[in-house]
């Protein structure tokens, strides 16, 4: 008997028929609505394996339903929407699409930046209003991107594809992670710091290590009035790494220039947040891995872990295995 496979979101046909070859596909038919709670809760009782988006928040309860449930393929790199703890003490292998979207996010968190220092969107608003009367010298002026210092907080692979692009652009690049990386300092002619030294330093401050309890609201009121005045905030890994409240009013009291940020702590972001009314905030709906090839990309590699675990083999990219 064919093994059945649940997906949370409608997803392209040739990624249905790749599964259906394998197994009993059902799916949420919605493409921009998640799948409803209680819908969630009832499918996940007899399924095999489950492909979700990071939108769906697999914790205990969602788990604790499942009868049968041997895996959990996530549409993303980032996977703390998901109780891995717990699917661990339930056996279930959960796996997740690290690489394929690694330049593609670098990419935008790169526009992010160049967008937020040079006040691109806030000049288009202003175009656009009417308000450009003449060229004027000190109009729209914003930082410098060459030369200046880029602190980057996680250096993994996102990271470490940042520091690229911003090799082009002669900068000065400093990391603070977990773990010191003394070969990839040497390889990519790049500098070690402590965090505090690190955003007392930098011009522009990434953010790319993934969420967890652990780093929640790992900036503050505190880590933000250590920047410089002119430094530049940028995420795009997780809303919940920034205490949205401080960053608000840090930037609005001029503690730091401007902030350009593709994740929020809810999403999608109440339009009536108070850093949505800011002009020295960019914000993006979480498209960091938005190209067409890189999310085909992830989709396939989230069916190619599902078929390579429920067919017996080792998963591609395991964020746990219990083989
Ligand atoms: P990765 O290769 O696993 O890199 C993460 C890095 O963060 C690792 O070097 C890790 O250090 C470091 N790290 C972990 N916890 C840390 C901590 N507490 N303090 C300092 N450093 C810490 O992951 P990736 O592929 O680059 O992706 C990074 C994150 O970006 C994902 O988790 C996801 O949340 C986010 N993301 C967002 C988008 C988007 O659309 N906006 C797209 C893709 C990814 P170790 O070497 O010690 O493990
Ligand atoms: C996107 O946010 C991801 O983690 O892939």
């Amino acid at each position: 008997m064919k093994r059945t496979v649940y997906i949370t979101r409608k997803l392209t046909d040739d990624m249905i028929d790749k599964l259906s070859n394998h197994f009993q596909v059902r799916m949420w038919h919605e493409e921009h609505v998640p799948v409803p709670r209680d819908v969630l809760l009832k499918e996940i009782e007899d399924v095999d394996g489950l492909i979700c988006l990071l939108t769906e928040k697999i914790d205990e309860e969602v788990l604790s339903k499942a009868k049968q449930l041997k895996v959990i393929s996530n549409i993303a790199v980032g996977y703390n929407n998901i109780d891995i703890d717990f699917a661990a003490k339930k056996g279930i292998v959960v796996t997740n699409t690290p690489g394929v979207l690694t330049e593609t996010t670098a990419d935008l968190t790169f526009a992010l930046l160049m967008a937020a220092a040079r006040r691109v969107v806030e000049s288009s608003d202003f175009l656009r209003s009417g308000e450009w009367g003449a060229w004027s010298l000190m109009q729209m002026t914003g930082q410098d991107i060459y030369g200046a210092t880029l602190g980057i907080i996680g250096l993994g692979r996102i990271g470490e594809a940042l520091v690229k692009r911003a090799k082009g652009f002669d900068m000065n690049v400093l990391y603070y992670n977990r773990t010191r990386k003394p070969e990839t300092e040497e390889k990519l002619g790049i500098h070690y710091r402590e965090m505090k030294d690190l955003l007392q330093q930098s011009d522009f401050v990434c953010l790319l290590l993934p969420y967890s309890a652990e780093v929640h609201h790992l900036i503050g009121k505190e880590e933000l009035s250590l920047m410089k005045r002119n430094a530049i905030l940028i995420n795009t890994a997780r809303g919940g790494l920034v205490d949205e409240d401080a960053l608000f009013q840090s930037l609005k009291n001029g503690e730091i220039w401007a902030a350009g940020l593709d994740v929020f702590e809810q999403e999608p972001v109440p339009i009536d947040h108070p850093l949505l009314s800011l002009p020295n905030v960019v914000t993006l709906p979480h498209i960091g891995s938005a190209s067409v090839k890189t999310r085909m990309r992830m989709a396939h590699l989230a069916a190619d872990n599902m078929v390579s675990v429920l067919t017996g083999n080792e998963a591609i990219t395991p964020v746990i295995s219990h083989k």
